[in-house]
């Protein structure tokens, strides 16, 4: 499979990065291609709304931004990866922000399945990140849920969380 990580965290060592290094680890393992995007280190700009995608050039936006390298990377993906740190109940913008610019296309054709990967301080903070991006998402792409991995506080960068999500990778 071909899959793409899109890790919405700016902490190019942080915790969120900790998870899928392992999981990129078991998934290559298992013979799969993996690409990790650090959306937080791209230009990405908010959607405008200009509806050019759909009344000028249909699946494309006007926006010529970091994007752009993006969009033939959701329409080839098999699966993709969202990751992201709790930002406010949420994930963070910059994620936020290339979940929105996929108005263009509306459903890549390719995906099957979908996974969230979250990373917080506290416990108990992921209901929005879960239901409004995550599950909506899988119903709206009608993709497989392939599961959801958590990690707060001190489950943060341990070993614990490193073999759980290397044992996602492998086991695809
Ligand atoms: C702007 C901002 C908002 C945050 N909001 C929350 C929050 O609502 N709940 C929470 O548990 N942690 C929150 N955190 C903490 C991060 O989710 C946590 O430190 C996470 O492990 C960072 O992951 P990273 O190292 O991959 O960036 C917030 C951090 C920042 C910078």
């Amino acid at each position: 499979m071909k899959i793409l990580v899109l890790n919405g965290s700016p902490h190019k060592d942080g915790a969120t990065s900790d998870m899928l290094s392992a999981f990129e680890r078991g998934a290559a393992e298992a013979g799969h291609t993996v690409t990790v995007v650090p959306v937080a280190h791209k230009r990405i700009n908010g959607c405008m709304a200009c509806e050019y995608c759909h009344e000028k050039e249909p699946g494309v936006c006007a926006q010529k931004d970091d994007m752009q390298e993006l969009y033939p990377e959701f329409l080839s993906a098999d699966m993709i990866v969202f990751a992201s740190p709790i930002y406010y109940f949420t994930l963070s913008a910059q994620l936020q922000a290339v979940i929105h610019r996929t108005y263009a296309f509306g459903i890549p054709k390719n995906v099957k399945k979908v996974a969230l990967v979250l990373s917080s301080g506290s416990k108990y903070v992921y209901g929005a990140a879960i239901t409004q991006y995550f599950q909506s998402i899988v119903e709206y792409w009608g993709v497989e849920n392939a599961g959801i991995f958590t990690a707060n506080g001190r489950q943060n960068k341990s070993e614990k969380k490193r073999k759980e999500l290397y044992q996602f990778g492998k086991s695809l």
